[in-house]
């Protein structure tokens, strides 16, 4: 298996539910050339994937994401696609610093502080819709789908309703969805119109001085850095980018959470008896299973990383969720440890300027699904497999993951 394994062949559906043990079989060779996969956004049926360099080890993806003068975020497959592309995620500098400067008062921590007792409301509400006691309950179907949506939902001011379109967007754009280009298509276009229409009837409401729901949008249209603030068009692309970048990866590392407390039951137990150890498990489930396992760069210039020659222009696909398994930066990898002394350095938001910005917003919910699962339930239990999702790398996840809670006494 060691010799017969290659980089083409990373976007096979029993890699992508456990990639782990083949990162290791091309970690020897990394960067190596060869993956072909789609970045988010693009339409696999449509667009052509571009081969591209793969990097593994935890120093080199560093390097790669840290260096973003030679590696641009700029992806012209999606640009050149019809799909929009991204604020922030698909921005070099100077652009990027402009908006990272304004989103960053947007998202700075006391707001997202203040949103903790709407994320717990949403938390009880839908936890009550959709768990029982002592029945199986696929927690992916259900709870893990549609809580992040309806934090954006609530974030944005939209109707209660749109959850399932908030839910449905991110999983087309983000490629995790099984769903033909047509549909992927149509679902990117009723997102953007959606959102182009509800920013101008919200900027219309505060112009009348009313009264408007949606902490987020209200932000996005009302911030200011130095007299400069974002034009419509920009409101309306951060709301898909929030929308893409925030709810389908939480969506999974929520199902990751469960699935640790199913399949680990000392660290439940440890957590029932020692709610403090929530950090630890926090972050140690990011690295363990760490939604984002990939995401790509363009060199903008010859440049040499490892024993690899890229040339400008070369793909390269940045394997954080292979960093988060480099047995040289945390040993013994496949343990799951609550002790590691440099469990912050998981890669699973990213590294350098475009560190993940909603980071903070991910944590609320987590905290809040855990602190609550805690308050209701003495035990969780795995009551079937967990199946791994099979069609996109952009995150591990889990497809099905059916568990039984059980009743405090
Ligand atoms: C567990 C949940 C999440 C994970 C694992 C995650 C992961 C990531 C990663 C890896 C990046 C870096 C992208 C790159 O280097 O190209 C990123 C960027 C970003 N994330 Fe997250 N994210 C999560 C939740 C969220 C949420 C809830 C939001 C917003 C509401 C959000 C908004 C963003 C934005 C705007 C960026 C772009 C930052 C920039 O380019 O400057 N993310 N995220």
């Amino acid at each position: 298996m060691k010799t017969a394994f290659s980089a083409d062949q990373l976007s096979r559906p029993e890699v992508i539910r456990n990639p782990y043990p083949y990162y290791d079989l091309l970690r020897d060779q990394s960067p190596v050339f060869g993956y072909r996969d789609f970045p988010p956004g693009t339409m696999p049926g449509v667009d052509e994937p571009k081969p591209s360099w793969v990097v593994l080890n935890f120093d080199d993806v560093a390097a790669v994401a840290w260096d973003h003068d030679s590696f641009s975020s700029r992806d012209s497959l999606q640009e050149e696609s019809s799909a929009p592309s991204l604020m922030l995620v698909n921005h070099d500098r100077p652009e990027h610093t402009r908006l990272r400067k304004i989103a960053t008062k947007v998202f700075q921590p006391a707001s997202i502080k203040s949103l903790a007792p709407a994320v717990d409301a949403l938390v009880t509400k839908t936890m009550d819709d959709f768990f029982t006691t002592d029945q199986t309950i696929d927690v992916m179907a259900e709870y893990c789908a549609m809580l992040p949506s309806r934090v954006m939902a609530y974030l944005f001011g939209m109707p209660e309703n749109m959850d399932h379109d908030v839910r449905n967007w991110a999983s087309a754009f983000m490629l995790s969805a099984d769903i033909y280009p047509e549909e992927r298509q149509a679902y990117n276009e009723e997102a953007m119109g959606f959102f182009a229409e509800h920013v101008r009837e919200h900027i219309d409401r505060i112009a009348k001085g009313q009264n408007t729901p949606g902490p987020l949008l209200n932000a996005f249209i009302r911030t200011e850095v130095d007299g400069d603030s974002l034009s419509f068009e920009e409101i309306v692309r951060f709301c898909m980018t929030a929308t893409v970048a925030g709810a389908e990866t939480t969506s999974f590392y929520l199902g990751n959470l469960i699935a640790v407390f199913a399949d680990f039951n000392d660290i439940w137990q440890g957590f029932v008896e020692d709610p403090t150890l929530f950090d630890a498990i926090y972050k140690e489930t990011l690295r363990f299973h760490g939604p984002p396992q990939r995401l790509f760069r363009v060199a903008t210039r010859d440049i040499t990383i490892g024993n690899a020659d890229i040339k400008r222009g070369d793909w390269v696909a940045c394997f954080f969720g292979a960093a988060n398994y480099d047995p040289e930066t945390f040993p013994e990898p496949y343990e799951f440890q609550l002790n590691r002394k440099n469990a912050n350095r998981h890669m699973s938001f990213g590294y350098g300027i475009h560190r993940c910005l909603g980071a903070p917003l991910a944590q609320l919910e987590a905290e809040s699904t855990a602190r609550m699962l805690r308050d209701r339930y003495k035990q969780i239990e795995r009551a079937g497999e967990a199946v791994w999702q099979d069609v996109s790398l952009l995150n591990h996840g889990l497809h099905s993951n059916p568990v039984i809670f059980r009743a405090r006494d």
